[in-house]
C-alpha cells in the first residue's frame, strides 16, 4: 500500500471517532502560548470542520492532486496573513500524531511514519509561502 493510501485509511478511522479533532486541539493549544495566542478569537467548532478539510487536502496532494488548495493555505498562513512561523508546524504535526495514536487503535508504526511523510510534503508547500 502507498503511504498516502495508508494515511487515507487511518484518517477514515480517526474521523469515525467523534472526539478526534477535540483531542487534536487540546494537544495543539497546550503545546505553546504562541499557539494559544493565535486562536483567542476563533470559533473552535467551525475551526474543527475547516481542519478536517485541510488535512484531507494535504493527503490528496500527496496522492497527486494539484497544489492550488495548499498554495491558498500558504497565503492565508503567511506573515501577511495569520503570521504562522514555520516552526509552529512541528507542534501542529506532533499534536496531530498524538491524536492519531489515541483515536486510531489499529495504526501500526508504518502507518504513523506514513502520516509524517505524507503530511510533511504538503506542509512544506504551505511553509514555503511564509
Ligand atoms: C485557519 C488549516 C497549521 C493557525 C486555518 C484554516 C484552515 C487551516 C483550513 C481556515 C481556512 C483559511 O483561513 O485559510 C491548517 C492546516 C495546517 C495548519 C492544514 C497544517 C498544515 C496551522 C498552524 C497554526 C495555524 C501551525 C498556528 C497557530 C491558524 C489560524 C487560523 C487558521 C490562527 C485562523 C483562525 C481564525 O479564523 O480565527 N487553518 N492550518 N494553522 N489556522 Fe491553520
Amino acid at each position: 500500500m502507498t503511504p498516502a493510501n495508508r494515511v487515507m485509511q487511518s484518517y477514515g478511522r480517526c474521523c469515525a471517532s467523534p472526539s478526534f479533532f477535540d483531542t487534536f486541539y487540546q494537544h495543539f493549544l497546550a503545546s505553546s502560548p504562541a499557539i494559544r495566542d493565535k486562536f483567542t478569537k476563533t470559533d473552535m467548532s467551525s475551526q474543527k470542520h475547516l481542519l478536517r478539510a485541510g488535512i484531507l487536502n494535504l493527503v490528496l496532494y500527496a496522492r497527486g492532486m494539484s497544489d492550488t488548495k495548499l498554495r491558498a493555505l500558504g497565503q492565508s498562513h503567511s506573515r501577511e496573513g495569520f503570521d504562522i512561523r514555520p516552526e509552529l508546524y512541528d507542534l501542529w504535526l506532533d499534536s496531530l500524531m498524538l491524536a492519531v495514536r489515541e483515536h486510531d487503535s489499529a495504526a501500526t508504526s508504518e502507518d504513523l511514519s506514513a502520516w509524517r511523510e505524507v503530511l510533511n510534503k504538503g506542509i512544506n508547500v504551505i511553509k514555503s509561502f511564509y
